[in-house]
């Protein structure tokens, strides 16, 4: 059984002083929940801040992005050791990161064995854009990003990561995936490459989120889905109210 997990990415918002309050806030308000897994991702200058204010807590902490590198001479970017000190997971390959920073299937897949190497869990964004969308080629896109983040992934640790499936299209424009479209994906380009790559137990044991303008209002269409186990959430993250309401929602739809 996957245990579903919801993580908010807070993407570039957020000072330190917003970040903490927003976190002892959500700290309050999600503390009886546990039927699902828990977690925020904000900026790498709140992380020390929110891991503080989130210690001992139902909700896990994630950065947004790290470099593969322990240390060195690399200007502006942060490590795994470094993340290891205030996160237990880490943001790799987010599509904004793919479209604005440079991002690759080989950055994402030397980004992953580095966060295994360190013992952080990698939360690992996957999605096609709208011309793939509409030119029906979501399926082999989204494959063969799954081939690139996981090649030389051992199936022991391939098992312990999350996938977020993000149609871009879908991020931030307040356009969703109707839930059985992702679903399908989810099936078809998701779970089947995991069968070919590894095995059938192996496929069934990663974590797939959906993620793209995921609102209180539909987070229980989503959740109900057999191969949807949870949401990467951005705009309705930031607010106490909305994700507090995505969660329960969620633990709601999931006990009936
Ligand atoms: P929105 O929820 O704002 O569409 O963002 C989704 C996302 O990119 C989460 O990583």
């Amino acid at each position: 059984m996957r245990k579903p997990f919801i993580a908010g990415n807070w993407k570039l918002h957020e000072t330190v002083a917003e970040a903490t309050a927003l976190a002892e806030a959500l700290r309050a308000s999600l503390a009886d929940v546990e039927s699902i897994e828990l977690g925020v991702a904000p900026t790498a200058t709140a992380l020390y801040a929110v891991s503080e204010a989130l210690k001992g807590s139902n909700i896990q902490v994630s950065a947004q992005n790290m470099y593969w590198a322990a240390s060195g001479a690399f200007t502006g970017e942060i490590s795994p050791p470094m993340v290891k000190e205030l996160a237990t997971h880490v943001i790799i390959g987010h599509s904004e990161r793919r479209a604005y920073f440079g991002e690759t299937d080989e950055t994402v897949n030397r980004k992953i064995k580095a966060a295994f190497a360190h013992n952080l869990t990698p939360i690992v964004c996957i999605g096609e854009n709208l011309e793939q969308n509409k030119a029906g080629e979501t399926v082999a896109f989204v494959s063969q990003q799954i081939h690139g983040a996981f090649a030389d992934i051992p199936a022991e640790e391939a098992r312990k990561l999350t996938l977020a499936y993000e149609p871009i299209w879908a991020i931030g424009t307040g356009l969703t995936a109707t839930p059985q479209d992702a679903n399908r994906i989810i099936r078809e380009a998701i779970r089947e490459t995991l069968v070919d790559l590894y095995d059938e137990e192996t496929a069934e044991a990663i974590r797939v989120q959906y993620g793209g303008s995921v609102k209180p209002q539909n987070i229980a269409d989503f959740i109900v889905m057999p191969e949807i186990d949870g949401a990467l959430v951005g705009g309705a993250s930031l607010k106490v109210d909305s994700f507090t309401a995505i969660v329960k929602n969620a633990v709601e739809a999931l006990a009936q």
